[in-house]
């Protein structure tokens, strides 16, 4: 990366002159602490800090119970959602250990709020996570760990409003020549495209990539407005034209690459995005292991089977998930693993995935995960199992009634669209005069939000052949 990250980065004096002041000793820990969010912003590592790796294990080892060190590296853990406390002893000793140094007298009461809030996440309680940073902006709009965070947490409780007015809130100010300023651009685009403001979105990506033209979030932004906006050419053209800027971009360059997917699965060319698994999405996915590269992988699969795309083996190509059918982090994981098992052969676990789902319905903590999984994820999940063993009306009975809150197991509107794409062609392949009607609605609610393409014009065509 380039060197502005790891220049003038802010020492125990530097954080005191912005207002945020540290309670920590070590000014090594303090200018750790910086190249640490500059290089999560941005997603890609600063070569001068030896890569984000090192950087955090330096930050550990200059101060080990310097507060927003701590509140950081678990943000960071809770952002892998592959975990949970209920099921990992080691991920909540750590949680344990956050909340233990949030009732040390000796920090400030900003840094008290950062340990607080990422417990909270990392417990599952995003809501109050997101409430928690929102009182840190309010008084310290500059603070980029807050921001950062809150902006992700937005995401995976699925607030699109939040994801937008919570960086619009503090945009204003932060002066021009602060580092990291373009940065909010790029999520203040992301938000604004996920709200249906797709102009506002691009103009701020483009900001955002006028100023750094490596912010891969920003890239993503605009990506997605292409895409709800039906451009998948102008989009194709514009990922591939700038993909030396963005493929350094850690698991957003594995997004990023099935974004271009599914560019051209709309144009109904199947030949790309199976190199682009093979050679990107799936190798990226085999390769780190993270959740979110796993699921694009499965995502992608399961769009091109939908389409008639023989996959041949590559659902055994994913990384194995029998480790993660009792996270339930997130619904948004849980509704892309309970395929990916299936199709993978794995039909035991994917049903396991399931009861333990229900099992977490009835007994899990009271926190927005459980909350998210009762209302919508358990149905979709045991809808989406019904579609794979071919009980496409079961499938249609569980997925219609909770489609409208889709959006609230995380996930974008391009990515949740996996479901809505299941929900049509369950609704055509039962046969049903009811189905077709459903068919036909949840088409009119998706072309609402997505602009009329070659996919919608495919189910558009089937749900015509399917009523002669
Ligand atoms: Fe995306």
């Amino acid at each position: 990366m380039a060197a502005w990250c790891a220049d003038n980065l802010r020492d125990l004096a530097g954080w005191e002159a912005s207002n945020l002041s540290l309670s920590c000793s070590s000014n090594e820990a303090a200018r750790l602490l910086d190249g640490s969010i500059r290089q999560i912003v941005s997603w890609r590592d600063c070569d001068l800090l030896d890569g984000i790796s090192k950087t955090f294990e330096r930050l550990k080892e200059a101060e080990p119970d310097a507060a927003l060190a701590s509140a950081l590296l678990l943000n960071m853990e809770a952002f892998g959602t592959g975990t949970s406390v209920e099921i990992n002893p080691e991920f909540r000793k750590l949680v344990e250990r956050n909340e233990a140094l949030a009732r040390s007298p000796s920090i400030n009461a900003r840094e008290r709020l950062h340990l607080m809030a990422a417990s909270l996440w990392a417990r599952g309680y995003l809501p109050e996570a997101q409430d928690t940073w929102e009182e840190i902006l309010a008084e310290y709009p500059n603070d980029l760990i807050a921001v950062k965070f809150a902006h992700d947490s937005y995401f995976f409780s699925g607030n699109a409003q939040g994801k937008r007015d919570s960086v619009a809130r503090v945009l204003p100010h932060w002066r021009k020549d602060e580092p990291c300023r373009s940065y909010l651009h790029g999520m203040l685009a992301f938000g604004l495209e996920e709200c249906g403001q797709y102009e506002e979105a691009e103009r701020n990506a483009l900001v955002a990539l006028s100023l750094r033209r490596e912010d891969c979030w920003a890239t993503h932004a605009r990506a997605h407005v292409m895409e709800m906006q039906g451009r998948s050419s102008e989009s194709r053209e514009f990922l591939e034209g700038t993909v030396q800027d963005w493929e350094p971009g850690w698991m957003l360059a594995c997004h990023n690459h099935w974004h271009n997917a599914l560019n051209y699965i709309e144009e109904g060319q199947y030949e790309v995005p199976l190199q682009l698994f093979d050679n990107e999405i799936g190798r990226r996915a085999r390769r780190s292991e993270g959740c979110l590269d796993i699921v694009d992988a499965a995502s992608i699969l399961w769009r091109l089977e939908l389409e008639g795309v023989d996959v041949g083996k590559r659902w055994s190509d994913l990384p194995d998930l029998s480790r993660h059918i009792h996270d339930h982090f997130l619904s948004f994981n849980d509704a892309h693993y309970v395929f990916a098992l299936q199709r993978a052969g794995k039909d035991k676990d994917a049903h396991e995935l399931v009861r333990s789902l229900q099992g977490f319905v009835r007994s899990g903590p009271s926190n927005n995960s459980r909350r998210v999984a009762e209302e919508v994820g358990q149905s979709l999940c045991e809808g989406m199992l019904a579609y794979c063993e071919g009980d496409y009306a079961k499938a249609v009975s569980c997925i219609m009634p909770v489609r409208a809150g889709i959006h609230r197991i995380a996930g974008s509107h391009a990515q949740n669209d996996v479901f809505t794409q299941t929900l049509v062609h369950a609704c055509l392949k039962t046969g049903e005069t009811e189905h077709k009607e459903f068919a036909r609605t949840v088409l009119l609610e998706r072309a609402q939000k997505k602009a009329h393409t070659g996919i919608a014009e495919r189910l558009a065509k089937k749900l015509a052949e399917s009523q002669l």
